[in-house]
């Protein structure tokens, strides 16, 4: 299928990539709203990772051979790949996890171990996903430091003034989202880093819901570690992407230990080989980062601009239905917020509303959304139904949804 051109992607012709959209399941094609769970795959990426076994598939890094040789420079190329697509300065300042969750766990239990001690503050916004608040949890456990909350306000906005207040000589580190996997809000990066340095405080930022929808400049940025998850950006499951400042990198503990990050064993000890291979012990998701590679010139000539015009068109369609039906508080209305709604029905439970929903073919979820704490903050006890978009739903995805809240209105409320 050839790639796409912008104007294009504007016609919704891209959904057409997707071969899953167009599966007819029980007659009726799926209405996917629960991207930010997982997105679907363009047909491109079956094909890479069909490519990738049929023609270069062997371990990296370990053969002499032609075919590791090949193997190796695909995994490397992807490596670089990434690293010109988030704007890191150098390939090594990659490293391939299986996942956001891992990559966030590396660098916590770093943190625990080694950096934080009993006078240490670290400051955890209160909207973060689970896998960005437990790991500094444990962390914290371990060192005996503390953990200090950045709450934000009803809108679901972080306020640098309250950050201000918050940071001292004690805080070691900040976990922040770039994007809330709940409010959609889409945080203030760069002036949370501009900040944090002046105290010389590390932050450390889960980018796992904004790199599927703008692009991501770690040099303007300027965080220390972002971390991501290739399934959520179109691409494979199983693969993570852990971007690191290489003086930060450089120093962490590896979390995982094994073959291909060593350079000299004995049989009490070990020396690591330096970035990145020190940090990806054992046979890592080779294939996955090929086809990755494949996704981002997919999304390359689908251009970003064209995904921020689709998604804002999307965004305002979806206050226009809430509106016109009522009976649904939103959580977080941020002005600069990605087409992500969590919703609290009036009357109604929110897994009972999902339930009719997905009776509708309608697919969205329902709970607290990995993010307990913040649904605890805004009074929402009974978690909330989340509406997640991306660029390839279109006007029957929202019809449908449409249909579906307000029949879920009728059934329910009696
Ligand atoms: C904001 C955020 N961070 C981290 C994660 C964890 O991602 P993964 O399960 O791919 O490791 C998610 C997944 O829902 C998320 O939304």
């Amino acid at each position: 299928m050839p790639l796409l051109n912008p104007y294009q992607v504007q016609l919704g012709l891209y959904r057409d990539h997707f071969p899953l959209l167009q599966n007819a399941r029980n007659k009726n094609a799926i209405h996917y709203l629960d991207n930010a769970a997982t997105t679907q795959k363009p047909e491109i990426l079956l094909q890479a990772t069909n490519y990738f076994y049929k023609n270069l598939n062997a371990n990296v890094h370990r053969g002499v051979y032609q075919l590791s040789q090949e193997a190796t420079q695909a995994y490397e190329g992807a490596r670089s790949a990434v690293a010109r697509f988030i704007k890191a300065r150098n390939p090594s300042e990659i490293v391939f996890t299986s996942g956001a969750t891992e990559s966030l766990n590396i660098i916590a239990n770093w943190f625990g171990h080694e950096v934080l001690d009993s006078k240490s503050e670290v400051i955890v916004t209160m909207m973060e996903h689970h896998a960005n608040l437990i790991p500094w949890q444990q962390a914290c456990s371990l060192s005996k430091a503390r953990m200090v909350p950045w709450t934000p306000d009803e809108n679901g906005n972080l306020d640098l003034n309250i950050l201000e207040k918050l940071i001292n000589s004690k805080t070691k580190v900040i976990a922040v989202c770039h994007v809330s996997n709940v409010l959609g809000t889409i945080n203030p990066i760069r002036e949370i880093c501009a900040l944090a340095h002046q105290y010389n405080v590390t932050v450390v930022v889960d980018g796992s819901q904004a790199v599927p929808h703008f692009p991501v400049n770690m040099e303007d940025l300027d965080c220390d570690f972002y971390c991501f998850s290739a399934h959520k950006v179109f691409g494979p499951t199983g693969l993570g992407i852990l971007y690191g400042k290489k003086e930060q990198l450089e120093k962490v503990m590896p979390f995982r230990l094994g073959g291909e990050m060593v350079e000299i064993v004995t049989f009490e000890s070990a020396t690591y080989k330096p970035l990145p291979a020190r940090l990806e012990a054992g046979t890592p998701n080779f294939a996955a980062a090929y086809a990755f590679s494949v996704i981002i010139d997919f999304l390359k000539s689908i251009t970003y601009d064209s995904i921020y015009i689709v998604e804002q068109e999307l965004k305002a369609k979806m206050l226009e239905i809430l509106d016109r039906i009522g009976g649904f508080r939103i959580l977080g209305n941020a002005e600069e917020k990605v087409p992500l709604f969590a919703l609290i029905p009036e009357k109604m439970h929110p897994h009972d509303v999902a339930q009719v929903l997905a009776l509708q073919n309608v697919a969205v979820r329902a709970g607290y959304q990995c993010a307990m704490p913040l649904h605890r903050y805004y009074g929402a006890e009974n978690g909330s139904l989340r509406v997640s978009m991306a660029f390839y739903n279109n006007q029957e995805d929202l019809d449908a949804l449409e249909e579906g809240l307000k029949k879920a209105q009728q059934m329910l409320k009696g």
